[in-house]
């Protein structure tokens, strides 16, 4: 559909200048190419095929993105650090991105009305890793299971397989591995002992709309979400949907409490469960958190042992902590006694990280 009819030019350009200073830290290229479509009317209304409710720049940049990753021979992909090595971000032309657009402005429109912006973060393992390791550490005799609810594509679910670099020079995991998760750790005083993995862990994921990795198209989007100039994430994501494949985790499509209910119903009593989600609550609304929280603490009080880990900037978390950054937040749950603790601070893709408990 259309939303050119629901919104004036105006109000796309306004987003269009929203998001180039949104990225302007991080992309040069979509910072200076959005700051210019702002004021350019053809391409305002090109975006505004986006579905109603989707965001029209990241879209039009992934349509974009993904049509380079196709076929790179249209002289803009020489702009693209994620596709030329020696791409350079610094000046991209807007002629060239413009003559771009009118060249496939089919094929465009076409991706922005059926595409939608779901991401998947694997560096997001950086903080995860570590509570994991200590929750384990608590039940050595037993099995983790460990249920990812908004899994995406399912590639936090390899977080065993990762290898893992701090800023403090701690580094754990597979050395081989060809997933690097680094992170800056803000507070050097965050000393983890994670030697050695968990043996017996089980990861299954949930989402209301799980990413098909085996589809070609579905990976390429993927990919194509990543801004161009952010290659190390590129690198990451890439190499991580390799291993995804090789491992090929179970995600259960899944988007009600009676759904979830069901998947937990099938973990056995004597394993640890933890549920835990990571930027995926924004996309609930406010009925379907409050609906959510009843539900943890209902499993909480049934369950001997239960871990809930919390991973979001959802106004409800961040309000509790008085804190703009996103929160990390576990909540355990033994002999039906809640205890909540606010873990660590993060920003949006794990960056890094200010560790506020020693695990
Ligand atoms: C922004 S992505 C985050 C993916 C992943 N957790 C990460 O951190 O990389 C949010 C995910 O939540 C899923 N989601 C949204 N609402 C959901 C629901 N009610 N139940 C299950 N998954 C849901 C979406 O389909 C999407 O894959």
């Amino acid at each position: 559909m259309n939303n050119y009819t629901h919104l004036t030019i105006n109000s796309i350009g306004d987003w269009f200048r929203f998001f180039a200073n949104e990225c302007q830290a991080s992309s040069n290229i979509y910072f200076q190419l959005s700051s210019k479509i702002a004021d350019n009317e053809k391409l305002c209304k090109l975006a505004a095929h986006a579905r109603k409710g989707q965001p029209m720049p990241n879209l039009l940049f992934a349509a974009v993105h993904y049509l380079l990753l196709q076929n790179s021979t249209h002289q803009l992909a020489q702009y693209y650090p994620s596709i030329y090595k020696n791409g350079s971000p610094k000046a991209v032309p807007f002629s060239v991105f413009q003559n771009f657009c009118e060249q496939h402005e089919t094929e465009i429109k076409h991706l922005l009305a059926t595409k939608s912006v779901q991401t998947n973060a694997p560096n997001r393992c950086a903080y995860l890793m570590p509570i994991f390791v200590h929750i384990a550490k608590q039940h050595p005799d037993k099995e983790l299971v460990l249920l990812d609810i908004g899994a995406s594509a399912g590639l936090n679910l390899q977080w065993n397989s990762y290898h893992y670099e701090y800023s403090n020079g701690q580094k754990f995991g597979d050395a081989a591995s060809g997933v690097k998760i680094k992170t800056k750790i803000r507070n050097n005083s965050a000393d983890f002992n994670c030697q050695s993995f968990p043996k017996k862990v089980t990861s299954i994921g949930i989402d209301k709309n799980p990413v098909n990795l085996y589809q070609e198209e579905t990976s390429l989007w993927l990919k194509a979400l990543i801004w161009p100039d952010e290659t190390e994430r590129f690198k990451r994501l890439s190499a991580a949907i390799e291993l995804t494949k090789k491992q090929d985790p179970e995600i259960i499509k899944a988007a009600t409490i009676d759904e979830y209910d069901y998947v937990v119903n099938m973990v056995p009593k004597n394993a640890i469960l933890c549920i835990y989600h990571t930027h995926a609550l924004y996309q609930f609304t406010s009925e379907e958190k409050a609906a959510f929280w009843q539900w943890i603490d209902k499993l909480g009080q049934q369950r001997n042992e239960l871990y809930y880990l919390a991973v979001e900037g959802i106004k409800e978390m961040r309000n509790r902590y008085e804190t703009d950054d996103i929160v990390i937040e576990l909540n355990s749950y033994r002999n039906r006694n809640k205890k909540q603790q606010l873990l660590a601070l993060t920003d949006g893709h794990a960056k890094w990280v200010d560790w506020k408990r020693v695990l």
